[in-house]
């Protein structure tokens, strides 16, 4: 099968791609409205674009041609806060996708505690096993549809104690979730594990270290 995205309308090359880029991490973000609103929403276009300084990405597009509270107060206030959830969580991350007005706040109507940001004036979430304090870097606008990938640098991480030795986290215990598809999470299948390339690699290294 052959898929020409020419012809296509934005919400069809949005199923497309969403099925193809999988499985993919949700950044369960937290925000602040210049009254002292708490704002929070999952993003699952997310990944890391740096790690010195530590930078990390999403992608917010319109709803109903208008900007979402996540990038309005990311864009007003500089600062945000990626929030890293659990199985134990799922429910509430995908609550947390539901829209509700500027002025209402999703940690309020989900019942969840926040703990203040060390180095950003955002809260962040006291359940999540990991958090990043971010401070705004970049904000680029893709395509015809509006997104925008707001770009942040991480300027303090917290993790739970025992999740992380070394600087490596211990990903059986942080036990992440994932968004497929549509309205679809996974966990975690089978961990495997490979030579390190370095080991093989007849050239150059690229092993970081
Ligand atoms: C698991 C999940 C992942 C999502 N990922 C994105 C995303 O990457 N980009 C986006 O614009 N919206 C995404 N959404 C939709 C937003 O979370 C939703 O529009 C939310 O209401 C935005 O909230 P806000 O207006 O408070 O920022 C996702 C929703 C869910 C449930």
């Amino acid at each position: 099968m052959r898929i020409d995205p020419a012809p296509m309308q934005p919400q069809d090359i949005y199923r497309l791609l969403t099925g193809i880029v999988v499985p993919r991490p949700i950044a369960w973000v937290t925000t602040q409205s210049a009254a002292g609103i708490v704002n929070l929403a999952p993003f699952s276009c997310f990944t890391f674009v740096s790690s010195k300084p530590p930078m990390v990405g999403i992608n917010v597009g319109l709803r109903n041609g208008e900007q979402k509270d996540t990038a309005r107060n990311i864009l007003e206030s500089k600062n945000f806060i990626v929030n890293i959830a659990d199985e134990t969580m799922a429910e509430k991350i995908h609550l947390s996708g539901v829209a509700h007005p500027y002025d209402v706040s999703e940690t309020t109507v989900l019942g969840l505690e926040t703990v203040p940001g060390e180095k950003v004036s955002v809260p962040r979430l006291a359940m999540a096993p990991v958090s990043m304090e971010c401070v705004l870097r970049h904000d680029i606008q893709f395509g015809t549809t509006g997104s925008t990938f707001l770009v942040g640098e991480v300027v303090m991480f917290h993790l739970r104690d025992g999740l992380c030795e070394n600087n490596k986290v211990d990903t059986r215990a942080l036990r992440p979730i994932c968004r497929i598809g549509g309205p679809n999470y996974a966990a975690l299948g089978e961990i495997y594990s490979m030579r390190n390339v370095a080991d093989v690699a007849t050239g150059p290294s690229d092993r970081v270290e």
